[in-house]
């Protein structure tokens, strides 16, 4: 018997605008294969197009300004010219039958200034640990960022705006905000990075709060998403009171009907609880949940026979382009050549193999 007569993961769903086909998405996965310019690589539209089998593919983290652009060759959607070279990547998606949200961000201060062109920005002057990558690949510690002055906040959020009308302009179906992480919104959120005594840091959901007015406004709530990421120490990640903090953040996102919450459990191996955890903050924000991390075909159905709307497959997706046909079918995966996920062109990018057909 095949999955597909009994998992409800085969079943459709709608997400605010989307009708997804099946409850499979494609996790957003940063593959450094753009240019230094930000412009999209012209083999994301294979690669994406691959996926499509997916109810949804949620694309690599891409940038709302040259700013918030840390990490070298990520793809960016502030300029004419990464617009156009993004359109064919929806375009593919749409012939095979796919959609897709653009995953949005600004890297704050996990950044270098030789990428972005200036000391990396955040909420407060906090220097994460570790080391990151130069403009020339080099590998260097984490510069301390300047902390952003109250007034020059809202232009940022502005950003994600335009960003999310150029997403549109370019094809996609949606955009999903980046709150996780450890990038600039995710900085703003927690009180390990945000140390400010003004109103960013008196109410840390403010310039999420902001971020939403703004993306809501360019294309409208339906076509919006939000990931969030509480348990996850990723890039010096820190807060005195987690579920306190996400809670307020879920708040922040309530009433405003957008199309899905998508949380990252990483981090935390009790996955009941912290899928209770997700549920709770999808309730308060009163948007169906999308949820994410280590799921197996089996943990993916119990995930949507308690409610969760969708599962996010990230490694699975990256190396089985037709991993929803391999669930369905309960056939091996692929594995993953860690040595491609960030360099390798072609290689581990566009070429890994589907199943034969019987
Ligand atoms: C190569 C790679 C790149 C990633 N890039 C992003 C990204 O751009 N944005 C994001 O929100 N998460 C990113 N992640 C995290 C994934 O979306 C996902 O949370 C993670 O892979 C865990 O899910 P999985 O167990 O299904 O792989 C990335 C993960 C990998 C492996």
């Amino acid at each position: 018997m095949e999955l597909s007569e009994t998992s409800p993961l085969f079943s459709s769903v709608k997400l605010g605008s989307a009708e997804l086909k099946n409850r499979f998405v494609m996790a957003p996965m940063t593959r450094s294969r753009a240019d230094a310019e930000g412009i999209q690589t012209p083999l994301a539209a294979t690669y994406y197009a691959q996926r499509a089998t997916a109810g949804l593919i949620i694309t690599e983290a891409t940038a709302v300004t040259k700013q918030g652009s840390g990490y070298p060759v990520i793809p960016g959607i502030w300029n004419d010219a990464q617009v156009e070279a993004w359109k064919p990547v929806a375009d593919a998606i749409h012939e095979k039958g796919g959609l897709a949200y653009l995953q949005i961000f600004h890297t704050g201060r996990i950044a270098h200034s030789s990428l972005v062109g200036e000391t990396p920005v955040a909420p407060s002057a906090v220097a994460p640990n570790g080391e990151t990558m130069t403009a020339a690949f080099a590998s260097e510690g984490y510069e301390l960022p300047r902390a952003l002055s109250t007034e020059e906040i809202p232009a940022i959020a502005a950003a994600f705006g335009t960003a999310a009308k150029n997403a549109i302009a370019a094809g996609f179906d949606g955009v999903e905000i980046h709150g996780a992480n450890g990038y600039l919104i995710d900085q703003f959120l927690r009180d390990g990075s945000n140390k400010r005594t003004d109103a960013y840091g008196e109410d840390r959901t403010k310039f999420l709060k902001q971020v939403l007015d703004a993306v809501i406004e360019a294309v409208g709530s339906d076509r919006v998403g939000v990931r969030l990421s509480p348990w996850t120490p990723f890039n010096s990640m820190s807060d005195s009171d987690l579920e306190t903090t996400f809670r307020n953040a879920a708040k922040a996102l309530s009433g405003r009907g957008l199309a899905y919450l998508h949380i990252l459990n990483g981090g935390n191996d009790n996955r009941p609880s912290a899928e209770a955890f997700a549920l709770e903050l999808a309730e308060i924000a009163g948007a169906p949940l999308i949820i994410n991390a280590g799921y197996d075909a089996a943990a993916a159905t119990a995930a949507i026979e308690k409610g969760i709307a969708a599962v996010a497959f990230g490694v699975p997706f990256l190396a089985n382009p037709d991993l929803v046909n391999r669930i369905e079918k309960g056939a091996e995966l692929n594995a993953p050549d860690f040595a491609t996920f960030y360099v390798g062109g072609e290689k581990g990018y566009i070429d890994y193999p589907e199943l034969a057909s019987a």
